[in-house]
């Protein structure tokens, strides 16, 4: 039945499942004084694949971040407008199965998937990503093609009462339609 209703959606904008989201760029902008050794970048592979690689040295650890996620999509007039998703939640909480935030659930797959902070806090010391892809099936299935950059920051709480900025993750994606292998040679 769902395959059916998705065969009849992809004749008219296709489900979620069957789009593509490619990382197109990624910049990570750091506060020196608590992160350093930073390299974040997107590897296309072509086609519609390509990975993000991230390394970076917390100098002071992360023990209870607060996580503010905004997500934005360019428009019509090469703008980004923010779109869908602008939350902030404790990723401690979210971790410890304390709070059930949807797109931070969402976030924490993705990073237990191919992060090394793939535990419970506190995070110390070298963080990185390897091969890391966000899968447009993470999204709802009426997500609109486009171009999209999701800002990730981090905000350091501990101590209590105190909120430390320690960078923003810029994370820029295209989401399309699958690419097709152009057919076998004609004669040419
Ligand atoms: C900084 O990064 C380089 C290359 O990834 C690594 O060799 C070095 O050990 C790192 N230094 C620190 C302090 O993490
Ligand atoms: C996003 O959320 C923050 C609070 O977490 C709020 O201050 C801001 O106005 C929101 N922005 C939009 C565009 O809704
Ligand atoms: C966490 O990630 C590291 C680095 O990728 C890996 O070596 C380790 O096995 C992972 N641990 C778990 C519990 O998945």
């Amino acid at each position: 039945m769902i395959v059916l209703i998705c065969l009849l959606l992809v004749f008219a904008r296709g489900c979620a499942s069957d789009l593509v989201l490619k990382s197109t760029k990624m910049d990570c902008k750091v506060n020196p004084k608590y992160v350093d050794n930073v390299t974040c970048y997107v590897k296309d592979l072509g086609g519609d694949k390509s990975h993000v690689q991230m390394d970076c040295h917390l100098i002071e650890p992360l023990r209870n971040p607060i996580v503010h996620i905004k997500l934005h999509k360019k428009d019509y007039n090469d703008q980004y407008k923010p779109f869908l998703v602008n939350i902030s939640f404790k990723a401690c909480d979210l971790i410890a199965g304390k709070s059930f935030i949807p797109y931070g659930l969402v976030m924490w797959r993705t990073l237990k998937k191919f992060t090394n902070a793939n535990h419970s806090c506190p995070f110390t010391g070298h963080l990185f990503a390897r091969d890391m892809v966000f899968e447009a099936s993470n999204l709802p299935s009426s997500i609109p093609l486009g171009v999209y950059w999701v800002a990730i920051t981090f905000l350091e709480t501990y101590p209590e009462g105190s909120k430390a900025n320690y960078g923003t993750v810029n994370w820029y994606w295209e989401i399309m339609r699958p690419k097709r292998k152009h057919k076998k040679n004609k004669t040419a």
